[in-house]
């Protein structure tokens, strides 16, 4: 027999979503540029008006209250904020302080997010953050935040460290599209170091604030790897995406190779941001790896991404984070691409269910954001995937409330998933 299931109190219950995603209308940064160019996009979308949520914001939010979520977590677009080289665009920083009052007035408590995969045209012209000394237009970004938006309450430094470098100089998949495995460790470098840079300009200025690194925790599923080999390749990626990661955070060296040192990452994160998706295995090749795919055990179901379903894979992630980062937990992204509203509940209540044992277990989760609030732009995806726990009809910018919404509010208002909605959908905890 299922019972109810309690949360934490003060528990926060969101949605998440990035700027360039959902706002519309920027034309000012690199991913504009990349998708201009035939064959990036799936069906040759482009971002364009997105969700209008540049000018929608108020009305947005009111819907996210109204469903009883008590958080939000968005960002904010740096090549709006610095349009050029050292310039600051004020009408751009009253718009944000405009959209943080708004979260402020529909009892949404702040998550904000500095850099989310977009850099300004005149930033990529420089070479990005391939260059380490183009650090220091980040850190002159990360000034002006912290001096104009005091009223945030929790800041997300970089959102997927990792996915950057990756996306964009291996797979050729994000901007600026190239395939240099020197290219990736320089700008994964980089960026890490960015968000020590964001860290440390933040608290400077606003010591009460609350900031923290938002990561992918990919979760390496072991049960295909029998061999002592395999095990130890699955290992060692494992120790460069996820582990140094963890090391850099609490000692600012790495035991894989304590050469690597940088001291100023030490200490850099009062709050640790999972976001999580799914479970990857290894392909080998004459046991050598040539790849990764989302196969798991033989009745997974798969998501419009192509991403196999696996919630216990976040539940395996938080106890991984609680054993190696001492500090609150959010589940800062979890979320389905699904055209069947039935699939994204279902979805949900699984990866529910797997907070909820790992706080039994003693993990300090402190709140979960699905991704996403509304339906929005999914990058190289285009405008094809449905994540939005409100769905957007692009041609109108009309909002439709999904089922998934309303029952995520019942959650939310509760803060407990009941037995009853349990039993609904054939759910043992
Ligand atoms: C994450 C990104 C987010 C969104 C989801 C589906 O990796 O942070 O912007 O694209 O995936």
């Amino acid at each position: 027999m299922n019972k109810d299931l309690e949360f934490p109190e003060n528990f926060l219950w969101g949605a998440a979503q990035s700027a360039y995603q959902t706002e519309g209308h920027n034309y000012n940064n690199d991913w504009y540029k990349f998708e201009q160019i035939k064959g990036k996009i799936k069906n040759n979308d482009t971002c364009g008006a997105a969700c209008d949520h540049y000018n929608r914001f108020d009305s947005d939010f009111e819907l996210l209250s109204n469903l009883n979520q008590n958080a939000h977590r968005t960002g904010i677009e740096w090549s709006r904020i610095v349009p050029e080289e050292n310039e600051v665009n004020h009408d751009e920083i009253e718009h944000y302080h405009k959209v943080f009052e708004s979260l402020k007035k529909h009892n949404l408590t702040s998550f904000v997010t500095v850099h989310h995969f977009t850099i300004p045209l005149w930033f990529e012209k420089k070479g990005g953050f391939l260059k380490r000394k183009n650090l220091k237009h980040f850190e002159y970004y990360c000034d002006i935040l912290a001096k104009n938006f005091p009223e945030v309450e929790y800041w997300n430094t970089i959102n997927e460290p990792g996915v950057l470098p990756l996306m964009g100089y291996m797979s050729k998949d994000y901007p600026p599209g190239r395939s240099s495995f020197l290219a990736f460790l320089k700008v994964y470098n980089n960026i890490l170091r960015a968000h020590g840079i964001a860290y440390h300009k933040i608290k400077e200025k606003n010591p009460k604030s609350q900031v923290g690194i938002v990561k992918n925790v990919p979760y390496f599923y072991q049960k295909f790897y029998g061999k002592f080999w395999k095990k130890r390749v699955v290992s060692f990626f494992d120790n460069v995406y996820n582990q140094i990661f963890f090391d850099l955070l609490n000692n600012g060296r790495v035991s894989l190779n304590p050469l690597i040192r940088e001291k100023c990452l030490k200490g850099t994160s009062d709050f640790f941001g999972i976001n999580y998706y799914d479970a990857l295995y290894f392909k080998f090749k004459l046991g050598i790896p040539y790849g990764m795919d989302f196969m798991l055990p033989e009745d997974t179901r798969f998501t419009q991404m192509g991403w196999g379903i696996y919630p216990r894979g976040l539940y395996e992630n938080i106890m991984r984070v609680k054993k190696e980062f001492n500090g609150p937990i959010y589940i800062t992204e979890n979320g389905i691409a699904t055209l069947e509203d039935k699939e994204r509940q279902s979805f949900i209540l699984e990866h529910l269910l797997a907070v909820h044992r790992a706080i039994k277990e003693g993990a300090d989760v402190r709140g979960f954001f699905y991704w996403s609030s509304m339906d929005n732009w999914e990058w190289a995806e285009g405008f094809e995937p449905r994540f939005g726990l409100i769905g957007i009809d692009y041609e109108t910018q009309e909002r439709q409330i999904r089922e998934s919404a309303k029952m995520y509010g019942e959650i939310a208002k509760q803060n407990k998933i009941s037995a009853n909605l349990l039993e609904k959908f054939k759910l043992n905890a």
